[in-house]
C-alpha cells in the first residue's frame, strides 16, 4: 500500500514539495467562486479537460447532466463553464435573463481573425446594429422571396448533375452537398457561384472546414488561449489568413463594380448601409468598413455552409438507412409536386411528412450540439446558484434533443413524432432548438430551412438512395468538433424511373 512515506521514497518527493502541493491544491479550492452550480471536480490548471479526450464534449456533458442536473459548472483548462442542459434552465438564462447571458465568448481562434465585423462574435450595440442589418439583408436577398428559391433550385440542378455523374456507383455525397450550400451563401453574398471543379473553391471549402474543426469547446486552444501564438497553431493561423484574404479580395473586387442604384446582393447592401450610417453620423464608417464587411461575410460563410451541408448529409444517410421513410417522402413529393417541376416553398405546408423527416434529422443529429458559446456579461444568478461575470455558457442542444423524459426512445429515428395524430400537419416542440434560442438564435434560420427543404425535395424527387450492396450500415456517431458531421460514408443514388 502507498503511504506518504512510500510516496517520498518511490516518487522522490521531499516533504516540502508535498506540503507545497497540498498548499497549492488548498489555495485552488479556496479561490473557486462559491455557490456555483454543482459539477465534476477538476484538477488545478487543467480542470476536467482530460475527461473530454475520449468522448465528444456534448456526450460527456449529457452524462454529467444526469448526475448534476439541468445546470452544472465545470472547469476546462483554467476557464469556468456553465452548461445548460434542459429547457427550463435554458429559457431562464437566455430569455428571462437575456441581458446577462447573451454576450458571446470570444474564442482564441476567432480573435485571431479580428472580431470587428463579426456577426457571431461581437457584443453590445455594434453587434445589435450588425444583426439588424444582416436580418434585413437576408430578408431581401435570402428569405421569403422568389429570388432565393430560384438560387437554391438552380444550385440543386448542379447538385443533381453531380449525383447523376456517379452512375449509381457508391460515393460519399459530403463534398457535393458542401459545394451546393457553399455556393448558395456565395450567391446571396456576392451574386455569383463557383464551378465545383474550381480549385480555389475546393480550397476555400476545405479551409473553412478545417477552421471550424479547430474551434470546439473541448479544443486545447480554447482552454489555453495563449497557445494560438505557438507553432502548434501555425496552420490554424495560416488558414485564418487564407480565409480572410480570400473573402476580403472578393469584397474589394465587388467594390469596383458597386452601383448604389443597382443593389445586387448583401455585399452591395452593406456598402449602402455604410454610406447611410456615415451620412447620418450614427456610426463611424470604420464600424462598417470594407474590412469589417470581409469579416461579416466570413461569418455567414462559416456559419452557413457546414451547418446546412452537415444536416443534408445526415438527412441523406437517414434516408438510405430508413427506406420506408424515404418511400413515404417520395410518395408525398409525387402527390404534391409530381415529377415535372422543381419544388417551391409554397409546397412546404402541403408536405408535413417531408418536413417531419427534416425535423427528426435535426433532432437526432443537431449539427451544432453545443450551439455557439455564450459568456456572462455581469455577475449573475441562475436559480439558487451564483454565476460570475465572464463565465462561458454552453447550451447543450444534444441533451435537450435526447432527453427520454421528452422524447420516447430518443435514439430511434421516427419522423412521426413531429406529426399531428391525423398525420396532416407538423407539430412544434418546445424542446426542439437546433438553431438555438433567445437573442443569439441563428441569424440564418429561415435561409437554412429553405435550403434544407428545397435541396432535399429536389434530390428525393429524382433519386433513390441506398446503402451500397453488401456494405454494413454506416455508423451514426459523428465527429467530435464544434459541428457534428457524419463520419465519411458511401451511398448509391439511382435515378427514379
Ligand atoms: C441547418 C443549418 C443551421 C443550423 C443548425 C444553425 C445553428 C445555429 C446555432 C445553434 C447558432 C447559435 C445560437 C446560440 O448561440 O444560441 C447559430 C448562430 C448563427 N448562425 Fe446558424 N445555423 C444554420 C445555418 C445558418 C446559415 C445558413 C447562416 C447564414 C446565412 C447562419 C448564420 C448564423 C450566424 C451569423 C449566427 C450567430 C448569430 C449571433 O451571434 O447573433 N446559420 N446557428
Amino acid at each position: 500500500m502507498w503511504t506518504v512515506g512510500a510516496l517520498y521514497e518511490n516518487v522522490g518527493f521531499q516533504p516540502t514539495t508535498f506540503v507545497l502541493i497540498v498548499f497549492l491544491l488548498g489555495l485552488y479550492w479556496i479561490r473557486l467562486p462559491k455557490n456555483l452550480p454543482p459539477g465534476p471536480t477538476g484538477w488545478p490548471g487543467v480542470g476536467c479537460s482530460l475527461a473530454l479526450r475520449s468522448r465528444a464534449p456534448y456526450l460527456k456533458f449529457t452524462e454529467w447532466s444526469k448526475k448534476y442536473g439541468g445546470v452544472f459548472s465545470v472547469r476546462l483548462g483554467q476557464s469556468l463553464f456553465v452548461v445548460l442542459n434542459d429547457i427550463p434552465c435554458i429559457k431562464e438564462a437566455l430569455h428571462k435573463q437575456a441581458d446577462d447571458f447573451s454576450d458571446r465568448f470570444q474564442a482564441a481562434v476567432a480573435k485571431d481573425f479580428g472580431i470587428e465585423g463579426s456577426f457571431i462574435f461581437e457584443n453590445g450595440d455594434i453587434w445589435k446594429a450588425r444583426r439588424r442589418f444582416a436580418l434585413g439583408a437576408l430578408k431581401r436577398f435570402g428569405m421569403g422571396k422568389k429570388s432565393i428559391e430560384h438560387t437554391i433550385n438552380e444550385e440543386s440542378r448542379y447538385l443533381l448533375d453531380g449525383f447523376a455523374d456517379q452512375e449509381g456507383q457508391p460515393f460519399d455525397p459530403a463534398r457535393l452537398v458542401n459545394n451546393a450550400s457553399s455556393n448558395i451563401i456565395c450567391k446571396v453574398c456576392f451574386g455569383y457561384r463557383f464551378d465545383y471543379s474550381d480549385p480555389k473553391f475546393t480550397e476555400l471549402n476545405a479551409r473553412a472546414k478545417e477552421q471550424l474543426s479547430s474551434n470546439g469547446p473541448g479544443n486545447v486552444v480554447n482552454m489555453f488561449s495563449w497557445m494560438i501564438r505557438t507553432p502548434f497553431y501555425a496552420r490554424v493561423r495560416e488558414t485564418n489568413q487564407f480565409l480572410t484574404d480570400f473573402l476580403f479580395g472578393l469584397v474589394q473586387q465587388h467594390r469596383q463594380s458597386y452601383d448604389k442604384n443597382d443593389i445586387r446582393d448583401i455585399t452591395d447592401m452593406y456598402f449602402t448601409e455604410a454610406d447611410n450610417l456615415t451620412d447620418s453620423g450614427q456610426i463611424g464608417k470604420n464600424a462598417f468598413s470594407d474590412r469589417a464587411l470581409g469579416r461579416s461575410i466570413l461569418d455567414l460563410f462559416l456559419a452557413g455552409t457546414d451547418t446546412t451541408s452537415n444536416t443534408m448529409s445526415w438527412l441523406l444517410l437517414y434516408m438510405a438507412i430508413n427506406r420506408d421513410v424515404q418511400k413515404m417522402v417520395q410518395s408525398e413529393i409525387d402527390d404534391v409536386i409530381g415529377g415535372s417541376r422543381q419544388p417551391s416553398m409554397a409546397d412546404s405546408p402541403n408536405m408535413p411528412y417531408t418536413n417531419a423527416a427534416i425535423l427528426e434529422t435535426q433532432r437526432m443529429r443537431p449539427v451544432a450540439p453545443l450551439a455557439v458559446p455564450h459568456q456572462t456579461k455581469n455577475d449573475t444568478t441562475l436559480g439558487v446558484y451564483k454565476i460570475p461575470k465572464g463565465t462561458r455558457v454552453l447550451v447543450n442542444i444534444w441533451a435537450v434533443h435526447h432527453d427520454p423524459a421528452t422524447w420516447t426512445d430518443p435514439e430511434k429515428y421516427n419522423p412521426a413524432r413531429f406529426l399531428s395524430a391525423d398525420g396532416k400537419s407538423v407539430v412544434q416542440h418546445e424542446s426542439f432548438i437546433p438553431f438555438g434560442t433567445g437573442r443569439r438564435v441563428c441569424l440564418g434560420e429561415n435561409l437554412a430551412k429553405s435550403e434544407l427543404f428545397l435541396l432535399f425535395v429536389n434530390m428525393l424527387q429524382q433519386f433513390n438512395l441506398t446503402v451500397p450492396d453488401g456494405k454494413p450500415i454506416p455508423k451514426q456517431d459523428g465527429s467530435k468538433g464544434l459541428l457534428l458531421s457524419p463520419d465519411p460514408y458511401e451511398l448509391c443514388a439511382t435515378r427514379r424511373s
